[in-house]
């Protein structure tokens, strides 16, 4: 089969196609022929070695010393189950479904091999691969984050950090859903958007500082990586919920003493990868509360140039790359 390997970290161009032997299905595993994946900001950071602050160590020692050593990129995809195990029960050949591998990576190949019961769920109706392979990185993040650890309640004031992003859009749009009053920060380019996918109000950050700004809010979610407790202290209510995602180590160690001292709760750290999150995503797709918004589309073949726009930093959702036949159902 054909896919992307990453044999060194650097830049985009070290992700060279080569044929390497397709995966066969264990008893309890599905092969899912790829027909379109992305690269997220996960695979720019692991492809280019950037890691928040105090984890570079850490992270090489879990990712690989000098080389990744899953050299497969790809946390998420939407295709056909291939084939199934002896043992499989829940899934047929032919059946459409979306995937999340999530660290465990893999996915920029013309097939992956996960266990049935893995973070794997039919397709959401009326979906494309392109859409449902865009689905789970921010998806998961936004809900898991959103629900789980800040418990986002009706009326509650949610602010998005970098609301145009994969996990931003997602976020703003589940924000919403859960019936929040949401404010997006993002450059003035993506206000539009922001405003479309829910956000109540839209700070431009290069015109306003919203920690600054005197207003107040219940949560807020960073996904950008500039918002410490020490900025967002006093733009938070006294229920107020910091959520890190792009913290460094510093941070996430100081967080449980800022959360007893303050008696606010500053929390960080990586989101799950489960198959009930998926399918609560599909539910919500399904119901038009959520549809992941994308930025550009690229053959596997060009898969340095999807590399290069998400190291920009600036992709408006999820970068997709279609395999194959792919994109389209
Ligand atoms: N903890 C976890 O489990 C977890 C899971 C997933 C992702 N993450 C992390 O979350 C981060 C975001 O991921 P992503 O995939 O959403 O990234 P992304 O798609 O590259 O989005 C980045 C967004 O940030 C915005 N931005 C840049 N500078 C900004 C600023 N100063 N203020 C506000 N917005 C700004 C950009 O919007 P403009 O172009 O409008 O400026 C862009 O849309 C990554 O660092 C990723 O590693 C963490």
């Amino acid at each position: 089969m054909k896919a992307a390997v990453c044999a060194a970290y650097g830049g985009p161009d070290v992700v060279q196609v080569r044929e390497i032997p397709a995966p066969l299905a264990k008893p309890g595993e599905i092969v899912i022929r790829v027909l379109a994946t992305t690269v997220s900001s996960a695979d720019a950071r692991v492809r280019g070695a950037r890691f928040p602050a105090g984890f570079a160590l850490p992270a090489r020692l879990f990712l690989g010393l000098t080389r990744p050593r899953t050299p497969i990129l790809g946390t998420e995809l939407a295709g056909v189950v291939e084939a199934v195990g002896t043992k499989v029960t829940r899934y047929r050949p032919g059946d459409k479904v979306f995937a999340f591998s999530g660290v465990g990576m893999g996915c920029h190949a013309e097939f992956k091999a996960m266990p049935e019961d893995g973070p794997i769920a039919p397709m959401p109706a009326g979906f494309t691969f392109e859409e449902a392979a865009s689905i789970s990185f921010g998806g998961t993040t936004a809900l898991y984050f959103l629900r789980d650890v800040a418990g986002v309640q009706p009326g509650e004031r949610v602010l998005v950090n970098g609301a145009s992003g994969a996990v931003g859009s997602a976020a703003v749009q589940l924000a919403r859903h859960f019936g929040a009053h949401v404010t997006g920060v993002c450059s003035a380019a993506n206000a539009g958007l922001a405003r479309s996918l829910g956000a109540d109000e839209v700070i431009d950050y290069a015109v306003a500082d919203f920690a600054a700004s005197g207003a107040r809010w219940d949560i807020i979610l960073d996904s950008v990586g500039n918002a410490s407790f020490a900025r967002c202290r006093n733009a938070l209510t006294e229920k107020g919920r910091l959520l890190l995602l792009v913290a460094g180590l510093g941070e996430l160690l100081k967080s449980p003493l800022q959360s007893r001292a303050s008696g606010l709760k500053v929390a960080g750290g990586p989101a799950p990868e489960r198959a009930q999150d998926l399918a609560t995503l599909k539910a919500l797709c399904e119901a038009g509360a959520f549809k992941p918004v994308i930025d550009s589309h690229f053959p596997l073949d060009r898969i340095a140039d999807a590399h290069a726009r998400a190291d920009s930093q600036r992709k408006v959702g999820s970068v997709v790359v279609t395999i194959g036949q792919g994109g389209c159902e």
